[in-house]
């Protein structure tokens, strides 16, 4: 445990602030070079499996933007039932799929600072047809599943670096995204400690209004082990570090009945 730990999260606000008076002295000297930028896109080319997504099909049904708002809840009730392949396209696409192309650089449904694009997605797969249980990265410029892991257990896993949250033995899929700072970090410095966490606040409500859209359940997380975590994924935890979870499957009964287990009053 770290006593001096209020002092550092002062001094992190602090360093992390644009200030008018001090703005241009801090910047001075400091360059960017766009077209030589950290690469956007990691991929694992040694992947047990790839699974390429295609285009998702969108359901003609879907209620309207308005009633998707209305609607989404933070819903934990998760069924034993598998997600489709093209729910989890539908979900991941409206999170990260590229949709525009601006002067080299590739548009997202989810904003980025800088169109930058810090974030990967790592999925704990435990029931989505097609798919083995286990361990996935999104390979978001070829748009494709990168098997890592094959592991029947993953659930187990997700519940353990979840802080033991019960629904993560239960959801079909919980999402673990990170960020690779030096994306971010080679343009804006300081300030890109605070983007990714943002980054990833636009991207998982993302995925909590696609899964409402699609009838399915959502949760996001903020708690969670983070050194168990960057050991599941073989990453640094400090070059590209976990950033936020979620859990989505299909639900069913009443959300109100589901709140965090053990103890619903905790939510
Ligand atoms: C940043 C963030 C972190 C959260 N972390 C957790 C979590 O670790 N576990 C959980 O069950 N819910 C978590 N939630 C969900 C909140 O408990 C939920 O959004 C809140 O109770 C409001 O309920 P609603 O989403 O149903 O409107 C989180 C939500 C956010 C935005």
């Amino acid at each position: 445990m770290n006593e001096n730990w209020r002092q550092i999260c002062d001094d992190y606000v602090k360093v992390t602030s644009y200030d008018r008076a001090t703005l241009d002295a801090v910047w001075e000297g400091r360059s960017y070079d766009a077209k030589n930028r950290p690469e956007t896109y990691l991929t694992y080319p040694d992947a047990l499996r790839r699974i390429p997504l295609g285009e998702p099909e969108f359901p003609e049904d879907t209620a309207s933007l308005w009633k998707v708002f209305a609607e989404r809840r933070s819903k934990r009730n998760f069924l034993p039932e598998a997600l489709t392949l093209n729910e989890l396209n539908v979900l991941l696409w409206s999170t990260q799929g590229i949709t525009a192309d601006m002067n080299g650089y590739k548009l997202r449904t989810s904003p980025s600072s800088g169109a930058l694009f810090p974030l990967e997605t790592y999925l704990l797969v435990s029931r989505v047809e097609g798919l083995e249980p286990g361990l996935y990265h999104l390979d978001v410029k070829g748009w494709a599943l990168e098997a890592l892991k094959f592991d029947p257990e993953i659930a187990e896993t997700a519940y353990s670096i979840a802080l033991d949250q019960e629904h993560c033995r239960h959801a079909a899929v919980t999402v673990l995204w990170t960020a690779v700072l030096p994306r971010c970090r080679a343009k804006y410095y300081e300030r890109a400690y605070r983007y990714v966490w943002w980054d990833v606040g636009h991207t998982s409500e993302n995925l909590n209004l696609a899964a409402t859209g699609l009838g399915l359940g959502c949760v996001s997380m903020g708690a969670w082990y983070d050194k168990q975590a960057h050991e599941l994924l073989g990453i640094d935890g400090k070059e590209h570090v976990s950033a936020m979870m979620a859990s989505v499957g299909k639900v069913g009964g009443d959300w109100k009945s589901d709140r965090r287990a053990p103890s619903p009053e905790a939510d």
